[in-house]
């Protein structure tokens, strides 16, 4: 299994200090923040990773991660020009996974569990995809699962009145359907190819499990007050 690891977009939301350095480069507590999910997949037992970048300070994740061989992990590059959705930086990855399945991580995910048991079994699966959820205070600012019984049926992005408290983490694992299914997907009304319209995708398939996270789980890169929320908890513990 593959290892696939988000970091395009152009940070707006954290301006001034994109200004400085790419959103994902920034610290979080005591490490830049690109680090976390790289370790969640190391640790998941995943080690060939591609890392998509977006055009703003580029060079600098070179410089940080170089080939990879310092995390024990072997690094490629990909580049998306324009912030154009998840959905679309994950496409730009079809040929580095082959027929292989993908775990994906969003570069701003800090995910505390170890999910290397969850990836396993997820390699025996015989087909689909499996998503993580985990309980929020503020399901209005993610995407929200609903829940029936074990079943997950739906998934609505960033709901105006949410259904359950269960946000769609950014971290998804997916066969190989999943390229097909993003050929095929039409930009959102932001104008994004959207990893929920996957994920809805597979579950109109029957084709979507979930895990629940127990752990700790920070959106670090969706604001400074999240970003200062998850460096306190990483400096608690
Ligand atoms: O963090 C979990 C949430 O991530 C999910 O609950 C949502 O369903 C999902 O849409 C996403 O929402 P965000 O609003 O947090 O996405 P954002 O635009 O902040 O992008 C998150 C990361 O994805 C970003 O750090 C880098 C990567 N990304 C994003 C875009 C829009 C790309 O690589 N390329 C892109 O074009």
């Amino acid at each position: 299994m593959k290892g696939i690891i988000l970091a395009g977009g152009e940070g707006t939301r954290l301006r001034p200090t994109t200004l400085v350095t790419n959103k994902h480069l920034l610290p979080v507590y005591n490490k830049p923040m690109i680090f976390y999910p790289i370790t969640t997949l190391v640790s998941a037992g995943i080690t060939e990773i591609m890392i998509v970048t977006g055009v703003n300070h580029k060079e600098d994740f070179l410089e940080v991660l170089k080939d990879g061989s310092e995390f024990g992990a072997k690094f490629t590059y990909g580049l998306q020009e324009k912030p154009g959705g998840i959905a679309q930086a994950l496409g730009l990855c079809k040929e580095f996974a082959g027929n292989e399945k993908i775990l994906v991580i969003l570069g701003d995910n800090v995910v505390e569990d170890n999910i290397k048991s969850v990836v396993e079994n997820f390699q025996h699966q015989e087909k689909g995809a499996k998503i993580f959820l985990s309980e929020v205070d503020n399901p209005k600012s993610y995407g929200v699962a609903e829940i029936e019984g074990e079943k997950i049926v739906n998934i609505e992005e960033k709901p105006e009145s949410p259904k359950t408290n269960l946000a769609v983490i950014g971290l998804y694992m997916y066969d190989a359907q999943v390229w097909d299914i993003i050929t095929d997907l039409k930009p959102s009304g932001r104008g994004e190819l959207e990893i929920t319209d996957v994920n809805n995708n597979y579950i109109q398939k029957g084709e979507m499990t979930y895990e629940k996270l127990t752990g700790f789980w920070g959106d670090a890169g969706e604001s400074f007050d999240s970003m200062l929320d998850t460096a306190n908890y990483l400096a608690k513990k």
